[in-house]
């Protein structure tokens, strides 16, 4: 494929590079840590096959819609919903779309920066052999000791914001895209061996079965809502993150195909971690509904049971903490490009406050494990709070907006044009989706969880 031919090497160069960041992006911590915790709590098939459901009629449509608004006025998300306002002639109240977007992202990272903390700890666990032998209590003790320290989590909070900060500002793009290249399909193999090793426990099936077979009466309207919402989260939809990424986009690239690739390599992680994950809960007689400690308190006893297994825990965290790091450069992004071409202020400066900001704020989730764990508010932890508004009210909301934006107030010359589908009837398809499923879709169960429906 690499030729001497400029044009056409740079052309597959930037497409390829584009893939690479935006699937980046998009798998990450909710693949691997969330998905399967929130699939326990919410009961397994039904919650999954709804997730699979939100992924197909409102993600992928979603997600072309807003990486064709980044490409189209290639800009950051808060000058570009400005420009494209312009473009269509329309209220410029829009622009707040961009505003949410950069506030998500920071609030997401503020927790998320946390658990890939717990991620990287895990590296040094694996490698001094905690895992060896270690049976399923002593790996749940392993864990309830972990994060009962605040001075451990922030140690490894603040390691983790200083490593995406010093990665926005270098900008050491290729360093990054050349780690992801050989990371991400080894991350998929590593994801197969555990699979592997699920299938030698006595509770494989019994694991497929809780994955797979869905039971209707489990689902209540919050479990629909947080299903919904992790659409938007695994795809890193809904607040500009897509947007930027998009702005990068050649123009003769098809955003429908990459779209695709990158919404169908997505959702296999997620689904390999479901498939390895249930099968060691079932056979070490572990809790589905577990919590965010899930992954942590399973796959450790697979590591420490199966040959080999030191290694694999050592390349597993790190592939994991690799994964959380592209993903958190891309929630950090949109505040930074915008202070920056903005605000006038330098790479570093923008990445030292955005950093600082979301640093200081992830000390409520730290705490929220530990010495705040009593501190609720409407029933849910400063972590529970901060997941629960950012995935399932503020990019389910910036995601309605952007479907509203792309199907209605921009004009169908632009948005055809810009995507470009191979088909006619690829085009209208997308139109319906995200003029009238998508946006309804979010809004019926907006409803739905506020008790009018
Ligand atoms: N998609 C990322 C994950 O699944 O881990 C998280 C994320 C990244 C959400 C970027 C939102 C975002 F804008």
């Amino acid at each position: 494929m690499i030729d001497t031919n400029t044009t056409a090497h740079g052309k597959w160069s930037s497409r390829y590079a584009y893939i690479l960041a935006a699937t980046g992006s998009a798998v990450g911590l909710g693949n691997i840590w969330k998905f399967p915790y929130i699939t326990g709590e919410n009961g397994g098939g039904a919650f999954v096959l709804v997730y699979l459901a939100c992924v197909l009629v409102i993600g992928i449509p979603i997600m072309m819609a807003e990486t064709m608004l980044g490409r189209r006025s290639q800009r950051n998300p808060i000058e570009a919903m400005e420009i494209l306002t312009k473009e269509a002639n329309a209220d410029s109240h829009w622009h707040y779309l961009g505003w949410m977007g950069v506030i998500a992202g920071l609030l997401i990272l503020s927790y998320y920066s946390v658990v890939a903390g717990w991620a990287s700890a895990y590296i040094l666990k694996a490698f001094t052999g905690s895992f060896v032998d270690a049976d399923a209590s002593a790996i749940k003790t392993l864990y309830a000791d972990f994060i009962s320290s605040p001075i451990q989590l922030i140690f490894w909070h603040t390691l983790f914001m200083l490593a995406t900060m010093y990665i926005v500002v270098k900008g050491v793009k290729n360093g990054l895209e050349k780690a992801v290249q050989y990371l991400m399909p080894a991350l998929f193999v590593l994801m197969f061996l555990l699979v592997a090793y699920a299938m030698t426990t006595n509770s494989y099936f019994q694991g497929l079965h809780f994955l797979f077979t869905p039971d209707f009466s489990k689902l209540t309207s919050n479990s629909v809502l947080t299903a919904m919402g992790h659409a938007f989260f695994t795809l890193s939809l809904g607040m500009g993150a897509i947007m930027v990424y998009g702005s990068y986009l050649p123009k003769d690239v098809s955003i429908s195909k990459t779209v695709f690739m990158i919404a169908g390599a997505d959702t296999i992680v997620a689904l390999l971690a479901g498939i390895a994950i249930f099968p060691i809960v079932f056979a070490n007689n572990l809790h589905p509904s577990s919590g965010p400690g899930l992954i942590f308190e399973t796959l450790p006893i697979a590591f420490g049971a199966m040959t080999g297994g030191w290694l694999m825990g050592i390349l597993f965290f790190i592939m994991l903490s690799v994964a959380a790091l592209t993903s958190s450069i891309s929630l950090i992004e949109p505040a930074v490009a915008w202070l920056v071409e903005n605000r006038g202020f330098t790479r570093e400066k923008a990445c030292i406050w955005s950093g600082g900001v979301t640093w200081l704020l992830g000390l409520g989730t730290v705490f929220s494990f530990n010495v705040w764990s009593d501190f609720k508010v409407f029933d849910r932890s400063i972590f529970q709070l901060l997941d629960y508004l950012t995935a399932n009210l503020m990019l389910p909301i910036g995601g309605f907006c952007i479907a509203i934006f792309a199907g209605w107030i921009m004009s169908p010359k632009h948005s055809e044009a810009e995507l470009d589908m191979p088909i006619a009837q690829g085009y209208q398809a997308w139109k319906l989706l995200v003029s009238y499923v998508a946006p309804a879709a979010v809004f019926f169960v907006f409803l739905h969880v506020i008790g009018v429906l």
